[in-house]
């Protein structure tokens, strides 16, 4: 006798996943008396505003979470006010959003550029999806966390099938393929991953080659680790730590400032050089140093800034060449300048941020080195003022700088040739640039400090080009040094 055939358990209806919104840990959120909330982050307290009694109890559900994924709520109901305090809190940083099933957290999504929201994409079962070729997952202290320096929140995947359906989305696949799989991660994530830019839909007919376009034919010249690096070594578009943290003190020495010498006999050279004799460009390294103090009764003049941008960054010489690959290969432009620059390719272009100067406006203006000549770029006084107000912090000032000049490159004038190199060689470009500004300021009489740390996000805010076209890379303020003080 035949036994029965075992009977296939029904396959359980996969319930949708839902999207909430939590408070940071290092947050608290406090309803006042008077009926105003309150966010607290260490000694701070930030006042979001007056709620109803019904909105402050709710937004209690900010410590666990609260739900994002209802109806768009009416106008004037408690729905609505609490969700105006979430996008204050989202805007200070201070939310995280959880995305969980029936049975716990999928994931835990942490913004990482300021403006974050979570706005799941519209998918049909028809879309293919691909991993993007800048997403990586990677162990962070007990978790595994998915990001891309194109993203505008990292996953911090809590779920293991979640990191096994990344691993199939490296080919693509259609949704209603993806569904029918083991351990489909629901299109509620898929959704999010889209909105971040570590999936992208392929649209039929598009590339399909080693770099796809990703929707965006900038990025074709970006490799991996070039475009990681920039979005990870400037401000904007991450949330770790960044600048003289000290992250070490305690935990290890200091490295000595000169180098333990190696054994063997040495070849002293001291005999050999006379140390009072100076060249004038021996002079003139000598002489240069920060200035980080501005003389506000005498500002910096436009002639002189004229004279500071000829000697330091104006357009020398305009010409072509062909590239030695065959017969067919094309014509390369170039536009040489007084400082030296990997491949030719003087990529980097200078942006002022002007506070105080005799004869220009306040404002924002391009150097177009071409021409020589300074072009008023419109915008928001509050960024004009946030870009200034950085790089005081940075230099420990006391006060903006005269003129605040942004080095930004334009990227793909060196990736469109090199391979590997690219970011690096605009970065040692950026340091040739920077001292050749310093020795055109100690040479004009000028005072000038090089700033280490730069706002991609503020920058593509005022520019409207989007951090992967062209982006700061440093910066330099400069000025009429203060006169030192009587004594000192
Ligand atoms: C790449 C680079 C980044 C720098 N970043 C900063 C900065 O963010 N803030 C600052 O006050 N000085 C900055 N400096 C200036 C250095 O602190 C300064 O060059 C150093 O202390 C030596 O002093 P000197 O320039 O007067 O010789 C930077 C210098 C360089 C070359």
């Amino acid at each position: 006798m035949r036994r029965p055939a075992a009977k296939k358990a029904p396959k359980k209806a996969r319930r949708p996943a839902s999207l909430s919104a939590r408070l940071v840990e290092h947050a608290t959120l406090q309803a006042r008396a008077d009926g105003s909330i309150v966010a607290g982050v260490g000694d701070h307290a930030i006042e979001l505003g007056k709620v109803s009694a019904s909105a402050a109890t709710r937004a209690q559900n900010l410590h666990t979470g609260l739900r994002l994924d209802g109806a768009v709520p009416r106008a004037g109901s408690t729905e609505k006010e609490i969700l105006r305090v979430a996008r204050r809190l989202a805007g200070l940083g201070l939310l995280e959003y959880r995305l969980a099933n029936g049975e716990g957290d999928e994931v835990v999504i942490e913004p990482q550029v300021p403006d974050y929201w979570p706005r799941p994409q519209p998918l049909d079962p028809a879309d293919v999806l691909v991993l993007s070729r800048f997403a990586y997952m990677r162990r962070r202290g007990n978790d595994l966390v998915l990001e891309s320096p194109r993203a505008g929140a990292l996953f911090r995947i809590c779920n293991p099938t979640v990191a096994a359906a990344m691993a199939t989305l490296s080919t693509p696949q259609s949704i209603r393929r993806l569904r029918r799989q083991e351990g489909f991660p629901g299109k509620e994530l898929l959704a999010l991953l889209v909105d971040c830019q570590i999936l992208f839909k392929v649209e039929p007919g598009s590339d399909a080659g080693l770099r796809p376009t990703e929707g965006d034919d900038d990025l074709v010249v970006w490799d991996f680790h070039d475009l990681l690096f920039h979005a990870r070594s400037t401000e904007g578009r991450h949330a770790n730590p960044t600048g003289g943290v000290y992250p070490y003190v305690g935990v290890m020495a200091p490295l000595p400032a000169v180098r333990a010498p190696w054994p063997g006999d040495k070849i002293d050279l001291r005999s050999l050089c006379d140390a009072q004799q100076t060249t004038p460009v021996a002079k003139l390294l000598r002489e240069r140093h920060s200035t980080r103090a501005f003389d506000d009764q005498q500002p910096i003049t436009l002639a002189e800034l004229a004279q500071f941008l000829d000697s330091a960054a104006r357009v020398q010489a305009n010409f072509t060449s062909k590239l030695d690959l065959d017969d067919d290969s094309p014509e390369v432009t170039y536009a040489a300048r007084p400082y030296p620059s990997g491949g030719g390719c003087w990529e980097l272009e200078l942006y002022l941020a002007v506070d105080t100067c005799e004869g220009l406006a306040r404002g924002f203006y391009h150097y177009d080195a071409g021409e020589h000549a300074l072009v008023p770029l419109d915008v928001r006084a509050a960024e004009l003022d946030a870009m200034l107000a950085g790089a005081e912090f940075a230099m420990g000032a006391s006060a903006a700088p005269q003129v605040l000049i942004t080095i930004a490159a334009r990227f793909g004038r060196v990736s469109w040739k090199y391979s590997s190199i690219a970011y690096a060689l605009v970065l040692k470009d950026a340091g040739v640039l920077i001292q050749t500004l310093y020795l055109a300021a100690t040479d004009l009489g000028l005072g000038g400090c090089a700033i280490g740390s730069v706002n991609n996000d503020l920058f593509a805010r005022m520019t409207g080009l989007a951090f992967h076209v062209e982006g700061p890379v440093g910066q330099f303020a400069l000025g009429r040094a203060a006169k030192p003080e009587a004594g000192s």
